[in-house]
């Protein structure tokens, strides 16, 4: 059964001003420290990396029907990858508590970029 869903699209100028890439206090509040790995090996352009784990974890709160509040962090929602590249949601802390009491178990996201934006969508399911 699907328990939620949620969208998300980043402009890519918001992160450029933001420094995303070169700022590390701000990519620690982003990105938790396996994100910041893929980050580091990411071959592409490293905004578009940001702006898309954002919009996914974005997506993800969307699906569990909360927004940024007081004892959330987004390095609770992390956005890890296969070894072809394919994004999976891994949730830590408060997100996982949040899940587990909407009884979510499995999650599926998908990422895409244009030049000056990134796009996530992600589903959330009960699938017991
Ligand atoms: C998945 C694929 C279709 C992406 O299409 P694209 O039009 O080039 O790029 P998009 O902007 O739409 O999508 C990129 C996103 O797709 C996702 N993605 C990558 N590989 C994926 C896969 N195998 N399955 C599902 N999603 C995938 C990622 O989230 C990626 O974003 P990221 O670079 O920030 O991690 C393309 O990369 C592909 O054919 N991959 C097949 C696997 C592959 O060849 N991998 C090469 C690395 S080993």
């Amino acid at each position: 059964m699907i328990v939620g869903i949620g969208c998300d699209v980043v402009d890519h100028m918001s992160g450029k001003l933001l420094k995303w890439e070169t700022d590390i206090t701000i990519l620690k509040r982003l990105l938790s420290s396996t994100e910041i790995k893929l980050f580091n090996s990411y071959k592409r352009n490293k905004i578009r990396f940001v702006a898309g784990r954002f919009a996914g974890k974005e997506a993800v709160l969307k699906c569990l029907g909360t927004g940024m509040q007081d004892g959330i962090s987004l390095t609770e929602i992390k956005i890890i990858q296969t070894s072809n590249g394919q994004p999976s949601v891994k949730l830590s802390g408060e997100v996982q508590k949040i899940a587990n009491l909407l009884k979510i178990n499995t999650w599926h996201i998908s990422i895409t970029h244009s030049r000056s934006t990134s796009i996530a969508f992600a589903i959330a399911e009960n699938n017991k």
